[in-house]
């Protein structure tokens, strides 16, 4: 298993606390950065991460700002990215559940480090569930398809 990190300035802390809870579980983690606190724009580190994503070169991502929800409005341009903001593991498991997220996005300035572990527990813990919910998705796809 292979995930992709990246964040912007505001989400450098808590990407350093994702990426150790990845390697917990045995995660090879490719961190694309930002390694400084020098700011940057999160669409441009989102789009990097999640491009890797789509390509399937890596099995999923962890992208993390201030707030999570730049990252994700950002990596949800890119056709294949089903990313989701998730402050609880409530949220985490039914992203992984019901839409087949594939890339968890987590905001500093929002959840604490111990809340994150859980974050990511759950989504690891958690597979796509199928059926009803593969129709729903695949109709994501088909509106990705429109747009082209
Ligand atoms: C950076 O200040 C902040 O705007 C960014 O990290 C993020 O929260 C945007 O959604």
């Amino acid at each position: 298993m292979r995930y992709v990190l990246a964040s912007d300035h505001a989400g450098l802390a808590l990407k350093e606390v994702a990426a150790r809870r990845l390697c917990s579980r045995k995660i090879d983690v490719d961190d694309l950065g930002t390694h400084a606190g020098e700011p940057v724009d999160y669409p441009d580190v989102a789009e990097v991460a999640a491009r890797v994503v789509a390509r399937g070169e890596a099995d999923a991502g962890v992208l993390v700002c201030g707030t999570g929800i730049g990252v994700s409005i950002a990596a949800n341009k890119i056709p294949g990215i089903r990313a989701a903001v998730c402050r609880s593991g409530y949220e985490a498991r039914m992203a992984r559940l019901h839409n087949d997220a594939n890339v968890l996005c987590l905001g500093e300035r929002v959840t604490g480090p111990g809340l994150v572990e859980d974050i990511l527990d759950a989504w690891l813990d958690t597979s796509f569930e199928g059926g009803r919910h593969q129709r729903r998705v695949d109709k994501i796809r088909a509106l990705e398809k429109q747009e082209d």
